[in-house]
């Protein structure tokens, strides 16, 4: 990928915080790029650093206690530390927009759907209040809100989960972004409605040629969307691929144990079979391999040291002492 073709460039992020236990290592040294229109999937279990990497990129991680650093954040050929607190402004809900996990604290729970919604054509989109009023509605309805004029009126908590996430990706559009931010954005619906709200994430997706970063700890959400996943582990990229190649043949024992974990599709007979074991304690992270306490294909090197990135195939990416020895013993220059 080239720097121009490139929308989101992350270099080396790292994110710790201080604690009155000590210093907590959330993300360590992750990079990763997105692509114009491009979905990125990040996956990982709960305390991995899905959400403290999607704050950092719109910068709204406290600091302290939190400190992050990057050796690069560029966003559309932008160093986005660089920027002052009103630029970061400008581009949080208009370029790059983020949308969490449901229940009424993503939406300011004192203002009305349409005047959250036109808050954001008037701010991002320069519309006049009456355009912006007209606007709103159309959004509203262009997610699949039934009756749209009369949820405009509405205060969030009036609305089920369901309703709250259009309404929230109705905001989130509302900007014209060319970034999404989807933090677990179907974990606090029921099943139907999540699949409800994932065709609607794909069909805008499809529609506005937007990117995501679609985060989820569930890899078969994740799966249904996006391009490529990178999968996390203790705040590291660990593999990274094309969906299907990721599904079809998983490289690290991880990625194979959350396939492994992930509760039967439609028509599938097997049994669930949860990853033993916790992931490591992020104040005291563990020498070697972060994965190797709970690794079932752990060798000796797994506990002393840590893994080198490597790419055993085109397009992919494993941080794994299995793949390494691999390309010592012949892969050559691959
Ligand atoms: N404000 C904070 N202070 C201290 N630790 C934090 C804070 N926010 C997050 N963490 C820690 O950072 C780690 C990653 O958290 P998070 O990014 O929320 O995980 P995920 O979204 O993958 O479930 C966790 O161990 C969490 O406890
Ligand atoms: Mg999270």
């Amino acid at each position: 990928m080239t720097a121009l073709d490139c929308l989101l460039q992350v270099e080396d992020l790292r994110v710790a915080f201080d604690t009155f236990q000590g210093r907590l290592t959330a993300v360590d040294g992750i990079s990763f790029r997105v692509k114009p229109g491009e979905v990125l999937g990040l996956v990982g279990e709960s305390g991995s650093g899905k959400s403290v990497t999607s704050l950092s990129l719109l910068r709204l991680l406290p600091q302290p206690p939190g400190k992050v650093e990057a050796r690069a954040l560029l966003f559309d050929g932008r160093e986005l530390q660089g920027l002052g607190e009103k630029e970061m402004r400008r581009i949080r809900g208009g370029e790059m927009a983020m949308i969490f996990q449901a229940p009424a604290g993503a939406l300011n729970p004192v203002y009305t759907i349409g005047c959250q919604v036109e808050e954001v054509l008037r701010l991002h989109r320069g519309l006049s209040k009456k355009e912006a009023r007209t606007r709103a509605v159309e959004m509203l309805r262009l997610v699949g809100l039934p009756r749209p004029e009369r949820v405009a009126r509405e205060y969030p908590h009036r609305l089920s989960g369901g309703m709250l996430q259009r309404a929230m990706i109705a905001m989130a559009l509302s900007g014209k972004p060319k970034l999404i931010i989807a933090d677990e954005p179907t974990t606090a619906l029921d099943v139907t409605i999540q699949a409800q709200v994932l065709e609607l994430m794909k069909e805008m997706q499809r529609r506005f040629n937007t990117a995501f970063i679609l985060i989820s700890h569930d890899l078969g959400v994740v799966a249904e969307m996006a391009d490529r996943v990178a999968v996390m582990y203790a705040g590291r990229i660990v593999e990274e691929a094309e969906t299907a190649a990721l599904l079809k043949r998983p490289l690290h024992p991880y990625t194979g144990g959350l396939i492994a974990s992930r509760p039967a599709l439609a028509g599938e007979r097997k049994p669930l079979q949860p990853i033993p074991g916790q992931g490591p304690d992020l104040l005291n992270r563990p020498p070697g391999c972060l994965y190797h306490p709970r690794c079932h294909r752990r060798r000796e090197i797994c506990r002393q040291e840590s893994p080198p990135e490597l790419q055993p195939e085109p397009g992919r990416r494993v941080s794994c002492w299995l793949y390494a020895e691999e390309q010592e013993d012949g892969g050559g220059d691959r």
